[in-house]
């Protein structure tokens, strides 16, 4: 099949090169002319395991090349994907839609004959009733477009293995139309899935906007669930590891999304939460989700919480300490630096005064960007020379496995500080050195 997708940021970049990869001939859109070139000369301009290859292997094969012009994405498809950005507003909760909006005015005047646009993007509810409004007044009168959403719930770091292998497809439609035609072609798009036995649910707009936000949402709260319980193993001295293993033993718990810690960042769950919440006030629900205030301040205070560990951990005050921040991305394998806990922790201790270093293995470059006050080192090892206390942030296998031996004599003092509990406390301890971990005792 012939598809266009719309918007290659970490969504759209990832679903064009897997769409190739499924057999179908893609054309990739972006209004940012050296993100396209990029692309084009096969070059991913972000971290994502995996996808470079794809990416190569596609535009080698010729399914797979990337415009910025929204006139031949009119002519060259007739499915169009839409996975731009859906960031939190400037001022406020809301959801900033000036990207998809932009997107679906720059495509829909220019198309003819039957087009079928599918969203990806996360949005809030009631958006695509919206959208599909403004189409029917953009679109020329010999045309008809039908917009359907199918959010996509990738993870970054694992994205291409969640988008080839998803645990479930959505397609949300108009209520008031027949959703078959749609539904064969998602059918055809994603064959070999279906055939496999991923689950497709076909449903309404309104349900298919919710399902992506109340995934996360549901993920959210997860996490602050166990940093919630962990601050009260903090003041008892329990394990709240494993803690997390035992109720995690229930199936219905569940041990993923229960790692206590530094808590969750990047660029969906906490615009999302907060999305969420902000939309359910305009629908008159506010009440429903005000636990997710919570789950927000929650999570924020365990940023908090690591600066005064790392505080207790070099005697009380960090003024005119050196301090090693391991990891800056909002997680491992990324090197996305959106709302990023462990930047966030490095900031707060350079405001107190001390000299924060930083090192992260992929997001060293968007961090400098971002925050270009900071000191930052070419290794771990180097960020580690001198430091009064080193702080795991972001748990890479790198810091995971660290050797304790090659850095004891690098540092000016033993003391290590872990904010995600990923460390083997039982090794750093017999090499002499002091372990503070967030979230109580390990
Ligand atoms: C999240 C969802 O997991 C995806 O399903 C969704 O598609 C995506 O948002 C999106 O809306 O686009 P992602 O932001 O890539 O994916 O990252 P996650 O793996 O969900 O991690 C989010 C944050 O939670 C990270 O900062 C991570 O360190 C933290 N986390 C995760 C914890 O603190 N504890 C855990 O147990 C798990």
């Amino acid at each position: 099949m012939k598809l266009t997708v719309i918007g290659c940021g970490y969504l759209g970049a990832t679903h064009a090169a897997c769409m190739a990869e499924l057999g179908h001939d893609v054309l990739g859109v972006d209004v940012d002319a050296d993100k396209v070139a990029r692309l084009q000369n096969g070059e991913v301009p972000f971290f994502e395991p995996g996808l470079s290859d794809v990416l190569r292997r596609n535009l080698a094969a010729g399914r797979l090349r990337f415009t910025t012009d929204h006139r031949e994405a009119a002519d060259f498809a007739s499915v169009h994907f839409l996975g731009v950005g859906t960031p939190q507003q400037r001022r406020g909760y809301g959801v900033d839609l000036s990207h998809v909006e932009a997107a679906v005015d720059a495509l829909t005047p220019l198309v003819r004959g039957d087009h079928l646009i599918i969203g990806k993007s996360t949005v809030p509810v009631g958006t695509a009733a919206a959208l599909a409004q403004r189409i029917a007044v953009l679109a020329a009168p010999d045309t008809h477009v039908e917009l359907v959403w199918s959010p996509e719930f990738l993870r970054e770091g694992f994205a291409v293995e969640d988008t080839l292998e998803p645990d479930r497809l959505v397609l949300g439609a108009d209520p008031d139309r027949d959703d078959t035609r749609a539904a064969r072609v998602l059918a055809e798009i994603y064959r070999d899935m279906l055939q496999s036995g991923v689950p497709f649910v076909r449903t309404d707009w309104a349900t298919a906007e919710l399902v992506k936000v109340s995934a996360n949402a549901f993920l959210a709260t997860k996490i602050s669930f166990i940093n919630a319980v962990s601050e009260i193993c903090e003041n008892v001295g329990a394990d709240v590891s494993t803690l997390a293993d035992a109720i995690g033993y229930d199936n219905r718990i569940g041990r993923r999304f229960l790692n206590a810690g530094l808590g969750f960042g990047g660029g969906c769950l906490p615009k999302d939460i907060r999305g969420f919440l902000a939309r359910a006030d305009e629908v008159g629900a506010g009440r429903a989700l005000r636990f997710l205030r919570e789950v927000d301040a929650i999570n924020t205070r365990r940023r908090g919480a690591l600066v005064d560990l790392v505080a207790d951990a070099v005697g009380g005050d960090v003024l005119g300490t050196n301090i090693a921040i391991l990891g800056a991305a909002f997680k491992p394998e990324s090197d996305d630096v959106r709302d990023s806990p462990a930047l966030n922790v490095a900031g707060q201790l350079a405001l107190r005064g001390a000299t924060v270093t930083v090192f992260d293995p992929k997001a060293t470059g968007n961090s400098r960007r971002l925050y270009p006050t900071l000191g930052y080192a070419d290794s771990a090892v180097e960020a580690c020379e001198a430091a009064d206390a080193v702080v795991v942030a972001t748990e890479w296998a790198e810091f995971v496995h660290m050797v304790p031996e090659e850095l004891s004599d690098v540092v000016r003092a033993r003391v290590i500080v872990d904010g995600r509990r990923c460390l083997d406390a039982g090794a750093w301890q017999s090499a002499g050195w002091r372990l503070h971990a967030l979230g109580g005792p390990m």
